[in-house]
């Protein structure tokens, strides 16, 4: 890894908000007395009612309660758009930008609050109440946001689900959290082709029963099957409602949404957060790390699907006042200059996107970037998983032309916002590094037995305290957060990542240590595909890792033992691949299968995984001690017919 230092541009510090020792100044302050810090951070939202205990957090296994702000009430919606609405009526709150070139929109936040007001009016009408549950499986359109804010206002809790997901997918998230209602649309639009959103939901729905209503969004005017007395088009019902909505008083603990993740083993979580906290952060990290500066244009290009969505596209900049751009689209359609070109129609002042599609853009070669202006661009952000040092180096020269600086944010779906990032007037920069911590979050490596490692080292990272934007529960199993997250090393928040600190204390993530991998920035979990394997009827087994992938960063990588008398066949392999793209989405295709006529296992039955890691990786030459196995034979046959000769 490249150890080169890019040093804090000076152009860049003479207007951030903190350069590097307001930054120690600032940060040593936040961990030496959270709670003055964060009570007067927490100013930078509307309080109905001001609290009056700031933290209240314990990480003690026996005991885990996070609780912040505790008895302070707010409204989420109208910190986000009615005090924005009030002031600045008639800046842009959104901009839309659509699939097709010629297709795009701005929303101000005076109607956004109409806009919002009107959805929540629907959802009330339709029974949605305080604390129900509401689904939303939409594509990257303005509704994802008015939805999102709708349910914020009246106090329901909204769960996004990513609109790659499948119809079983969707089932299981909507089954989890009994939710009543789903806001869908007809079909989604994404690279010129069309996503059955509203077939794929009516499939959903025959697995679940709870599901009364189901609004359907039009969004290409696709043909449809609507079912009466359950589903209604949201243009007509919008029609009969007002666009006033008072937004409900909560608490500052009571739930916002719920996002299910993958962890190394079951099902998806449904990561928790709630309101005042998660507001808190996700707006102070977002004006911080980003340098935002008031009348900016910030563009995420993540998914609503994903936390980073959540966070970064809606919550932290609308309330923030910002203008978000959000993009239906994809960076090669119509071609790979497509980013390039949104940054310069919109004067696009900080871009915030995945280094797996760094590095597709990237390979698609420098005439597509060069041809553009892009002297809006003042900010380069990344995240999702570790960047590698070229793609890094490329973004800097060649995205950024010299002039921006990136910051490697690294976090979670569970930490609700970045944790440890640089930032733009304060940290000079190291390619593939995320640097230092963020105000009040205290990072710490461990060893196996959860020894804290002094100064230079690598090894598991945790986090040592509490943060306003940590998740609070798993919803509906708060045993499974605590087994998840605290049980590994008492008193800590484990990441699930592995990371390297060097000797000027900069952090270096290495990747997950568990069962999680990163495609494409997408976590899966590897137990789900495995699970969705084994569902065919010709599989006997099946073990899914991930191995090191140029474009992806990790691949899918799958071992299957197929049922006695069945045949290994291509046509076979294909099928199977369709199968788990059918069963979770096209984001958990494998890109190799193994036909194993067995797994490595111990005499106890427990497959070793860091076996198949190492053939899948194709260095096996060094597999460590197999002794254990109760046929060390088998491991000779999978690393003669190994799929991945690097
Ligand atoms: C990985 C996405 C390296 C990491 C916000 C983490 C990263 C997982 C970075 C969370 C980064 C995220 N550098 N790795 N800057 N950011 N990751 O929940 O492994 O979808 O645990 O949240 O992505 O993925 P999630």
């Amino acid at each position: 890894m490249s150890e080169s230092i890019i040093p804090v541009s000076e152009a860049v510090a003479k207007t951030a908000l903190v350069d590097e020792a307001g930054y120690e100044e600032m940060y040593r302050k936040s961990v030496q007395d959270p709670v003055a810090f964060w009570g007067e951070q927490a100013k930078r939202i509307e309080w109905i009612k001001p609290f009056s205990k700031v933290k209240n957090t314990s990480f003690d296994p026996h005991n885990v309660s996070i609780k912040w702000f505790e008895d302070g009430t707010l409204n989420v919606c109208y910190n986000c758009v009615d005090r924005h609405a009030e002031t600045k009526g008639d800046q842009p709150a959104i901009i839309w930008e659509g699939d097709d070139p010629s297709e795009s929109l701005t929303i101000t936040y005076r109607e956004l609050k109409d806009h919002v007001s009107r959805f929540a009016n629907v959802l009330k009408a339709h029974g949605v109440g305080r604390g129900d549950r509401v689904t939303i499986y939409l594509p990257m359109i303005p509704e994802a946001a008015y939805a999102m804010l709708a349910c914020a206002r009246i106090g329901a809790i909204h769960s996004v689900v990513f609109a790659g997901f499948s119809p079983d997918s969707l089932a299981g998230r909507v089954q989890d959290c009994d939710s009543k209602l789903i806001i869908t649309a007809d079909e989604g639009l994404r690279g010129g082709r069309t996503i059955p959103l509203k077939a794929n939901t009516d499939a959903a729905c025959e697995k679940s029963p709870s599901v009364e209503t189901v609004v359907v969004v039009r969004r290409t005017g696709g043909d449809v099957d609507m079912k009466d007395g359950r589903d209604v088009w949201y243009h007509e019902v919008a029609e009969n409602v007002s666009s006033s909505c008072p937004p409900v008083e909560m608490n500052a603990e009571d739930p916002l949404f719920i996002l299910y993740t993958s962890g190394s083993t079951g099902s998806p979580k449904g990561v928790l957060h709630t309101s005042g906290g998660y507001l808190v952060y996700t707006s102070m990290t977002h004006q911080y790390v980003f340098d935002y500066k008031s009348g900016e244009i910030y563009w995420c290009t993540a998914d609503v699907g994903w936390v980073t969505g959540h966070s970064y596209i809606v919550y932290g900049p609308l309330a923030n006042g910002a203008t978000t751009l959000m993009f239906e689209g994809v960076p090669t359609y119509p071609d790979a200059s497509r980013h390039w070109q949104v940054i310069d129609k919109h004067d696009v002042a900080i871009y915030y996107t995945a280094p797996t599609a760094i590095r597709a853009l990237m390979g698609a070669g420098d005439d597509h970037v060069t041809k553009t202006d892009r002297s809006s661009l003042r900010i380069l952000g990344t995240v999702g998983e570790p960047i590698n040092a070229a793609a890094w180096q490329w973004y800097y020269d060649v995205v950024g032309d010299g002039r921006c600086p990136i910051v490697d944010t690294w976090w979670q779906t569970e930490t609700g916002g970045i944790l440890i990032t640089p930032l733009p007037g304060a940290t000079a920069l190291k390619p593939g590094s995320a640097t230092k911590p963020f105000f009040g979050v205290q990072p710490a490596v461990v060893d196996a037995n959860g020894n804290y490692l002094e100064g230079a080292t690598e090894g598991n990272l945790v986090i040592t305290d509490s943060w306003p934007g940590q998740m609070r529960t798993v919803y509906g199993d708060h045993d499974r957060f605590v087994q998840t997250y605290f049980s590994a090393y008492p008193g800590n928040y484990f990441s699930g990542d592995g990371c390297r600190r060097d000797e000027d204390g900069y952090y270096w993530i290495t990747g997950r240590v568990d069962d999680v991998i990163n495609v494409s920035g997408h976590r899966m979990g590897t137990a789900e595909i495995e699970s969705a394997l084994v569902a065919h009827s010709k599989v006997a087994e099946a073990a899914v890792v991930g191995y090191p992938h140029d474009l992806k960063g990790q691949g899918i990588y799958a071992y299957v033992t197929l049922m006695g008398g069945e045949e290994p066949t291509e046509e076979l392999r294909k099928e199977l691949v369709q199968w788990v793209r059918r069963e979770i989405g096209p984001i958990a295709s494998p890109d190799l299968i193994q036909f194993a006529p067995g797994l490595p296992k111990t005499r106890s039955g427990k497959i070793m995984r860091r076996i198949l890691r190492k053939i899948a990786e194709d260095s096996f030459e060094n597999l460590g001690d197999t002794s254990t196995l109760a046929d060390p034979s088998v491991v000779d046959n999978l690393v003669e017919h190994r799929m991945n000769r690097a």
